[in-house]
């Protein structure tokens, strides 16, 4: 079987299979295995310092038992705050996702776009650049959603989603002003393409909503297309290539079936990272808290 490249998606949950499944589009020949640091869940209510050094450590695990050509921080969350530092500490490119602030603010009619993201995205100084970089022109609305995050891992384990409590999460974004109005939604927070139907009933008028899964997918393929052959993507003994294809959970706890064939309908074995160190999994220390 061809070996192709393996990439590792990362994600605090079930979010970054939004740009698993991207991946998978435009990637046929890469094997991918999923992280879900579930453990840690959720990442946006991590504080910056906690968080930095968790994910360092846990990607210490990850790098040594997975031995992946890339990795894709597939976590607006983590990769605002954490991509310097896993690239400082590892040989491997990382691809990360943040805000896509640019594409709405070249977008939009009405000058008025709204970021949709975690509480810890929406505070981060990354986001505050990408906004001074790219969107002096509009008026941005930063809305850090508490529980959309957590209604969409909800709906993947086949819960029902309250559309009240949707609602009440994207209210903020929708501003009107001077007779315009909100026109583009940006999804910083992977989780949220998931629940795009429940959005868009929700929502007071049609905007775009914008998921960059599309686009991170096209980044992944352009830095595998400048990794060298024989360099960063040749295997490693023992390192079987085309074997069957993963999504690693850190907490050791039963999946719901209905999330369990959602990952079977991805390709995707769901399995437990290997106890760590202490005996966890990767996250001894849960969220630190706001
Ligand atoms: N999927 C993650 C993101 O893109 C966040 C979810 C969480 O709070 O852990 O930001």
């Amino acid at each position: 079987m061809a070996a192709g490249p393996h990439i590792l998606i990362f994600d605090s949950g079930v979010g970054g299979l939004t740009v698993l499944r991207e991946a998978r589009r435009q990637l046929a020949h890469a094997r991918l295995t999923y992280v879900a640091d579930n453990a840690g869940f959720p990442y946006g209510a991590w504080q910056e310092d906690a968080l930095v050094a968790h994910v360092i450590a846990l990607f210490e695990r990850l790098v040594g038992e997975l031995n992946p050509d890339i990795c894709v921080i597939a976590c607006n969350t983590a990769s605002t705050l954490v991509l310097p530092a896993l690239r400082a500490r590892f040989s491997m490119p990382f691809v990360g996702t943040v805000p896509a602030i640019k594409p709405a603010a070249e977008r939009t009619r009405s000058g008025l776009i709204s970021v949709l993201a975690t509480p810890g995205t929406v505070k981060r100084d990354y986001t505050g650049a990408l906004i001074r970089d790219f969107a002096g022109h509009c008026e941005v609305t930063l809305v850090g959603a508490a529980n959309l995050a957590a209604l969409a891992e909800a709906k993947l384990a086949g819960e029902k989603v309250d559309p009240g409590m949707v609602r009440a999460e994207i209210e903020p974004a929708f501003r009107e002003m001077d007779g315009r109005r909100t026109d583009h939604v940006v999804l910083a927070c992977t989780h949220y393409p998931l629940l795009l139907d429940e959005l868009a009933a929700a929502a007071p008028w049609d905007v775009a909503w914008i998921d960059p899964a599309a686009a991170i997918a096209r980044r992944i393929g352009d830095v595998l297309a400048d990794l060298k052959p024989g360099g960063a993507l040749a295997r490693a003994p023992g390192d079987a290539p085309g074997g069957a294809e993963r999504a690693l959970f850190t907490a050791r706890r039963e999946l719901a079936a209905p999330l369990r064939g959602a990952l079977l309908g991805l390709g995707l074995e769901a399995g437990n990272l290997a106890p760590g160190p202490q005996g966890g999994a990767g996250a001894p220390q849960g969220p630190a808290g706001n």
